[in-house]
């Protein structure tokens, strides 16, 4: 097994950004969206890749964005390498698998949040006020459990870093009534969709965050897509509401960080081997699952 890529260098190219797991170039035209193979939890960059998560994580991507293509405008543009400019060539071994061309969006602040199960920080908020985003919600649901109808329920970047839940009426002030309406339309149309295959692939999609940017003023899906890094899978043959869930993620990671007490904050440590593994074997189990492909 190779030992996963911690950062990409293109020659003398700079990136524009680098978020915790992608490298974003710009090429005028276009941004170039390489996706290493960092692994973030709880807000911070862990010291061990998990080799292939960014092939991953990109090519379930591309996928979504084809299969939601009918749905809604994404900004997928394309991933193969030899049809990148000719100064990105030489880096094709690098860049093929883990990267795509996307349309230039102007980000739009708030993130949009899906939820058909409840879990997380929406099960956190729940147990303490009977709440989700400060809206009442019915008496009496366990963790886990399936919500009556799917909630959009948006968040925005608190300068920590962290996610902060906010009422749509909050958003609505943020950003407008029209874009907030829309995009919690569209969100919810990509979830049902999404869910409804996954479903019979026997995943449950218990939640999920999109964002969405702006060209010219028309809205369109960016970043990353229902991926096990945006998302919350669980596998419905080990569906048991009432406690929290397996899920197709980073949970033996965050277990891990659990057991060594890890106090959440820098230094971040580095992931032994059998955990690095496991998590590998988890990413790319949920990748099959979802393409019905093994990995390029
Ligand atoms: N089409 C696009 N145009 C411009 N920016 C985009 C586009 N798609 C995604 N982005 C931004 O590119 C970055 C992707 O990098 P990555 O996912 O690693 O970041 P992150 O760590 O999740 O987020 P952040 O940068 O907010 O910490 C995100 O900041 C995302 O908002
Ligand atoms: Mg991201």
């Amino acid at each position: 097994m190779n030992k996963g890529l911690s950062d990409v260098i293109l020659g003398n190219l700079k990136p524009i950004k680098q978020g915790k797991v992608r490298n974003v170039y710009d090429l005028n035209d276009c941004f170039l969206f390489v996706a290493t193979d960092r692994i973030s939890a709880y807000d911070y960059i862990l010291g061990s890749p998990i080799p292939d998560k960014g092939k991953i994580l990109n090519q379930l991507s591309k996928f979504w964005f084809q299969f939601l293509s009918s749905i809604t405008e994404t900004h997928f543009l394309e991933d193969d390498v030899l049809k990148y400019p000719e100064s990105l060539q030489a880096f094709e071994p690098l860049l093929q698998g883990r990267s795509m061309l996307v349309k230039k969006a102007e980000v739009i602040p708030v993130e949009c949040v899906v939820r058909g199960y409840i879990s997380g920080s929406a099960w956190q908020e729940y147990k303490q006020s009977g709440t989700i985003n400060e809206s009442k919600i019915p008496n009496g649901l366990i963790e886990s459990e399936r919500l009556e109808t799917p909630i959009f329920t948006p968040a925005t970047k608190a300068s920590s870093g962290h996610d902060e839940n906010i009422p749509f009426e909050k958003m609505v002030e943020l950003i407008g009534k029209e874009k907030s309406t829309l995009m919690r339309e569209k969100s919810l149309s990509i979830y049902n969709a999404a869910r409804d295959y996954l479903d019979k692939r026997g995943i449950i999609l218990a939640d999920t965050k999109f964002e969405f940017g702006l060209i010219q003023g028309d809205i369109l899906l960016i970043d990353e897509v229902l991926t096990p890094d945006s998302s919350r899978f669980w596998p419905k043959s080990k569906y048991t509401p009432g406690k929290s869930q397996e899920s197709y993620d980073k949970q033996f990671v965050r277990d891990y960080l659990n057991r060594i007490k890890w106090e959440k904050k820098p230094p971040a440590p580095a992931l032994p081997e059998e955990i690095i593994h496991k998590t590998r074997d988890k990413y790319l189990e949920i990748f099959k699952i979802i393409t019905g492909k093994e990995l390029e």
